[in-house]
């Protein structure tokens, strides 16, 4: 027990605690305190619920415990899920939750992390922007798995596991996707090396798949896309029609891609605009609400003036081209040539090349050296890793204002500490939630130059 803090007490794996749920957190369990007062994580439990929860694994300063059985009656929010599939698949860990609670429970968690990071609470913390809970998904990721000859399963990856739990509906996805499921089964029947694909549909109901394969050449991807485009004919597809087919190597050092049919999704990002996204560069997965991120992203950084902006990761111009439509003058750099060559495009169709230029690259101090000396405004939507690798030579720019789209909560903390200690404070933080039923949260920071 040496080093151990007085009072604690070693849980040995299996031993069973009772505990009240506290809240959730970030991550698809809950949190509770063991009688010792250490931090447990359950992996599920609703805040309020007494529960008898099985210790699996003690780390330095937490348990992890699985819940065995909730002992009082559940939480008053708790509610019968919707989907059938929900206690197997990984996707929606937060569907017992009632959606306003989800609501509250998501923004609890942006304020924790920010402030556990930060040392203090955002100051000004704005209404959430919510849309439909269900049928908002307009992309889906489905895994394919084959045991010998049987026909493959498809579906989501189960909850911590890597099994596959084959789906019939899905009620997060847009009822197209879902009618459109058949058209992936006959994909992974037909191309034996496909491993996952993914549906999408654009703003004009064009639905397409991609699918990702472990062969180390191209299949023959017409004859696929005209099987595809047979089979969808015959089925009823809710408004949606079959446009096109996308396929890739999993490992992209393969060094192909191969695509059939219309492969470029329009995307309507703000009134009377529509952006070219071709299928595998980056699209936010819920159209609804990205169009009030977009917005929330020009009200912050356009001004109504002649800003100079520069838009990292700026994949194919969803916030740069509103951003020269409202008068700015643009920059966006992304390492995806696929996506900086379409957006270079929708900047010319759009009428906005003066306005908006775009580069390929990585975000780093270089880069940012190439493209601006000093910008208005600077806007970043980093993947889930954050923007810990060109964020110093961003603050050494001094932007007076910074807008900042993040995916993940906690290097959203990391990087919002690094821009506060340099001399930004919070304008405002906004959780979007583009995926309800689970517990992730898109957030907008909108940072000021203070001193
Ligand atoms: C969350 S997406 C945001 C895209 C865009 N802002 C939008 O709203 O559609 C992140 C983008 O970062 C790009 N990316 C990933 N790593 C990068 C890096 N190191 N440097 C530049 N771009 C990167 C990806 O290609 C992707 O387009």
């Amino acid at each position: 027990m040496a080093g151990r803090r007085k009072g604690r007490v070693r849980r040995p794996a299996g031993e069973e605690l009772e505990l009240e749920v506290e809240r959730l957190v970030n991550g698809p369990g809950a949190m509770a305190r063991a009688p010792d007062g250490r931090v447990v994580f359950l992996d599920e439990g609703l805040p309020g619920e007494r529960v008898r929860a099985q210790v699996e694994s003690e780390r330095k300063g937490f348990l992890r415990a699985r819940v065995v059985r909730t002992l009082d009656p559940p939480a008053q929010a708790r509610r019968a899920p919707p989907c059938p599939v929900v206690a197997l698949c990984g996707g929606c860990p937060w569907q017992a939750l009632e959606y306003e609670s989800q609501v509250e429970a998501k923004q609890d968690v942006v304020l924790r992390e920010v402030e556990r990071a930060c040392g203090s609470p955002p100051q000004a913390m704005l209404e959430p922007i919510v849309g439909p809970q269900w049928r908002a998904r307009h992309r889906i990721r489905l895994a394919v798995m084959r045991h010998s000859d049987a026909e493959p399963a498809i579906g989501y990856r189960a909850r911590g596991a890597h099994e596959v739990v084959p789906i019939g509906d899905c009620a997060i996805a847009r009822e197209e996707l879902v009618a459109a499921l058949p058209l992936a089964r006959l994909l992974a029947r037909q191309q034996k090396a496909i491993r996952e694909i993914e549906l999408s549909i654009d703003g004009r109901a064009q639905l397409r798949l991609r699918g990702v394969c472990s062969s180390s050449g191209p299949p023959d991807v017409d004859a696929l896309h005209s099987s595809l485009s047979g089979w969808a004919e015959q089925l009823d597809l809710r408004g949606g029609a079959y446009a096109g087919l996308v396929l890739e190597p999993g490992d992209p050092a393969a060094g192909w891609r191969v695509a059939a049919g219309d492969v470029m999704q329009r995307i309507g990002v703000a009134p009377d605009m529509e952006i070219g996204v071709p299928v595998g560069a980056f699209t936010q997965v819920n159209g609804e609400l990205n169009r009030a991120l977009v917005s929330a992203v020009v009200d912050a950084s356009a001004g109504g003036g002649d800003r100079r902006v520069v838009d990292l990761y700026c994949g194919a111009g969803n916030f740069s081209l509103p951003l020269a439509r409202a008068g700015a003058h643009v920059v966006g750099l992304d390492v995806d040539e696929v996506a900086i060559a379409a957006a270079t495009a929708s900047a010319v169709s759009l009428g906005l090349a003066d306005r908006a230029r775009f580069e390929v690259g990585v975000a780093d101090d270089r880069a940012l050296a190439r493209l601006t000396e000093g910008p208005d405004v600077v806007v970043l939507d980093p993947p889930r890793a954050g923007a810990a690798a060109v964020l110093p030579a961003v603050l050494a720019l001094r932007p007076p204002v910074l807008v900042y789209v993040s995916c993940d909560v906690a290097t959203f903390g990391r990087d919002a500490r690094a821009i506060l200690a340099a001399g930004w404070s919070f304008s405002s933080l906004r959780l979007i939630d583009l995926t309800p039923q689970t517990y992730r949260a898109e957030v907008l920071g909108v940072f000021r130059l203070t001193w």
